[in-house]
């Protein structure tokens, strides 16, 4: 039998000042069950806290402005250096950081050529301290754990959420369960688990199948699951929100486009922008858009099919295997965000995805497949009209490059598409493959090899 939850190490999350708020019936409750649902309706909980809304929003620029400068280790982390509004550990001692956050905006020049879109930019959080968006959720729902008194922790994962639970669960002393489908995730994101220790059961089914045994799982054990529908973990991916806008000096982009999945980014994020402008941080909403791959369109189509009312869920099939889920938990919080923002929800096919990799790629940054769903989701929304060339527009790539080199590999040797129904529509991709070549190791042949580049390409350019 495994220990339960005690409250020895620190004090318990209710003695604090915020509550869960149902985001269906609005009731308002100081502790949740296990699962994260209302009592009496059943949907998600989000948390609130209400000195959040009484902040001097000018105050706050600049005591967050001036941490950058600070080194204590809960300054140096890009979410905590954020913490007035974010629910308070009781200590600063109980925080379990990595030094996440602090991630970089970067323009697309060669992206905006191609759509054009001069004001385009990426935030790329597959720059955090295990590779994807992650962490920045991750480092507040372990603290949490911890503080509580919590020995294991426990997730369903495609791959990301386990690599950074594993991560911060080793960080914080704490054992980390991880349950992911076997054969359907990438091997970075599983070899991350297993070097942080976690106990990694592959099991043979889905994303959506690991989550429902998770479901159960934390009705039977005193484990605590750090999965997205934990409101904690959404409280720190708000912070990706908070440093983009400081990163733009505060004027809101007119869009922010996020990969859809199981749909706690996009919840978290719309969280932090109603906040902030119920705040007074920024001044007008950007709107927040949601891309799947057409292989896991769920939320596409509870919005196109269900008026946003009930979930469709898919049997989802895409080679991005990161949103690789039909049945969202979140769907209900990203229904609401895009209500409230005025976002686009859009569905792009396979080839599209692996072309905008391969472009984000050519700029020198990359991403895993999953990110690069937003490049291809902005040229349909500018197809469509939604996005207007002269607008600001961020994506928010969320997964390294590095998380999936199989894909990357057998696009570029052009295996990618092969014996699948893309494969005669993915010939259209050749030119943005960069097989590696096998010479013998002569000077004369990399010589002869670097003319033929040259000849082949002669316009490709620095400029
Ligand atoms: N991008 C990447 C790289 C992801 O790993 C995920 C989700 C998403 C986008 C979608 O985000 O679920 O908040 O809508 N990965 C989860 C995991 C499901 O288990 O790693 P979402």
């Amino acid at each position: 039998m495994l220990p339960s939850a005690t409250s020895e190490k620190g004090s318990a999350p209710s003695q604090a000042t915020f509550r869960f708020r149902c985001i269906g019936c609005d009731s308002v409750t100081g502790s949740a069950a296990q699962d994260f649902r209302c009592s009496d309706c059943g949907n998600l909980l989000e948390i609130t806290d209400s000195s959040w809304n009484s902040r001097n929003p000018t105050a706050l620029k600049s005591l967050w402005r001036e941490r950058r400068t600070l080194n204590e280790s809960i300054d140096l982390s890009g979410v905590w250096r954020f913490r007035e509004l974010l629910p308070a550990p009781a200590s600063e001692q109980q925080v379990v950081t990595l030094r996440e956050g602090n991630t970089p905006l970067y323009e697309l020049p060669q992206s905006s050529r191609i759509t054009g879109v001069p004001r385009l930019y990426a935030k790329h959080q597959g720059l955090n301290p295990t590779g994807s968006f992650k962490d920045a959720g991750m480092t507040v729902a372990a603290t949490f754990a911890r503080q509580a008194g919590y020995r294991w922790v426990v997730c369903a994962s495609t791959g990301n959420t386990s690599a950074s639970m594993a991560a911060y669960a080793a960080r914080g002393g704490m054992r980390s369960l991880v349950l992911v489908p076997d054969g359907k995730i990438s091997w970075s994101k599983l070899s991350q688990a297993l070097d942080y220790g976690a106990l990694t059961c592959q099991l043979r089914t889905d994303f959506d199948g690991c989550l429902r045994l998770l479901q159960e799982l934390v009705r039977h054990t005193p484990v605590y699951q750090l999965n997205s529908i934990n409101p904690f973990r959404l409280e720190g991916q708000k912070t990706l929100a908070f440093e983009l806008l400081e990163q733009l000096g505060w004027e809101p982009p007119d869009h922010i486009i996020v990969p859809g999945g199981n749909l706690g980014n996009s919840s978290a994020l719309g969280k932090a922008l109603l906040e902030m402008r119920d705040l007074g941080l920024i001044q007008r909403l950007p709107k927040l858009s949601v891309i799947q791959a057409e292989g896991a369109n769920a939320l596409v189509r509870t919005l196109r099919e269900a008026g946003g009312k009930r979930l469709v869920n898919v049997r989802p099939e895409t080679r991005a295997t990161a949103i690789r889920i039909g049945n969202p938990a979140s769907w209900e919080k990203a229904v609401k965000v895009l209500q409230a923002t005025g976002g686009a929800c859009e569905q792009v096919s396979e080839p599209e995805i692996a072309q905008a990799k391969a472009e984000i790629g050519a700029e020198g940054i990359g991403c895993e497949p999953a990110s690069a769903v937003t490049l291809a989701g902005l040229k349909k929304l500018l197809q469509q009209g939604f996005v207007k060339p002269d607008e600001t527009v961020v994506l928010v790539l969320t997964g390294s490059l590095l998380k999936d080199p199989d894909y990357t590999m057998e696009f570029h040797r052009g295996d990618l598409f092969k014996g699948t129904m893309h494969e005669q529509e993915s010939a259209r991709l050749n030119p943005f493959r960069h097989p590696p070549v096998v010479l013998d190791a002569t000077l004369d042949a990399v010589i002869k090899t670097l003319e033929q580049a040259e000849k082949s390409n002669p316009t490709h350019s620095n400029e």
